[in-house]
């Protein structure tokens, strides 16, 4: 799915382009995903995970998420530089088509700007304006206070908690939460 390009002023005053991504962005989002993984315990991936990232596998990528009519990627840069992309994407089964899933990251050097809210406040534009949709879910890591305090005042709520489910490189297991936020008031709380 392609998206209408837009800017976004930063809280420090620089603008950050967010639009789909193309092939010039590539080298970048290379980069973005193996300095991303090295600045945050809060990611799935280590750095030196990130060899299967190759320009091929990123057009690919971008080939993909693009061409798809149940996916958006949506990539932030600011003074030419790839500083965070996220996507919302659903299934086309008949029995998870109502559930968009999300998912963002951004550079440290962009933390607490304003941005990681805009591209959420987009994501959500996107899966509102999809009628099957009736709820967004995302995952985020014990400790990642940052994350929870923005999804948490976009709407989100938790709804349930896997145990030890990252174990990082120095032993430590942290739990991971689920989140859900209701788009479609009547579609149910979840309770039974
Ligand atoms: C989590 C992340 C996407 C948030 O994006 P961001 O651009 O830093 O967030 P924003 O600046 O838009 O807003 C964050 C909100 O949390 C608040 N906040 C900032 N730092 C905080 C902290 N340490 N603890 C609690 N809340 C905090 C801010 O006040 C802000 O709320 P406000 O808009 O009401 O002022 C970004 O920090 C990031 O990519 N982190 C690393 C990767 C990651 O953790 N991804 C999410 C995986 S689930």
């Amino acid at each position: 799915m392609i998206i209408e390009p837009f800017e976004f002023e930063m809280k420090d005053g620089r603008t950050a382009l967010i639009r789909s991504p193309n092939y010039g962005d590539v080298p970048g989002l290379i980069e973005y995903l193996r300095v991303s993984a090295g600045e945050t315990e809060f990611l799935i991936r280590y750095p030196e995970e990130c060899g299967k990232y190759t320009e091929a596998a990123e057009r690919a990528f971008v080939d993909r998420v693009n061409a798809s009519g149940s996916e958006a990627m949506l990539t932030a840069i600011v003074e030419g530089r790839v500083v965070g992309t996220c996507q919302v994407l659903w299934s086309g089964s008949i029995k998870t088509r109502h559930r968009a899933q999300v998912a963002i990251a951004i550079l440290r050097d962009c933390w607490g700007q304003g941005l990681g809210r805009r591209l959420m406040l987009e994501l959500i534009r996107i899966a509102e304006e999809n009628e099957d949709i009736i709820q967004m879910e995302l995952d985020f890591v014990e400790g990642n206070s940052r994350a929870r305090a923005l999804y948490e005042s976009l709407g989100f709520r938790i709804t349930g908690v896997k145990p030890n489910a990252i174990r990082l490189k120095d032993g430590t297991l942290l739990n991971e939460y689920s989140m859900v936020k209701v788009l479609r008031p009547g579609a149910g709380t979840g309770e039974r």
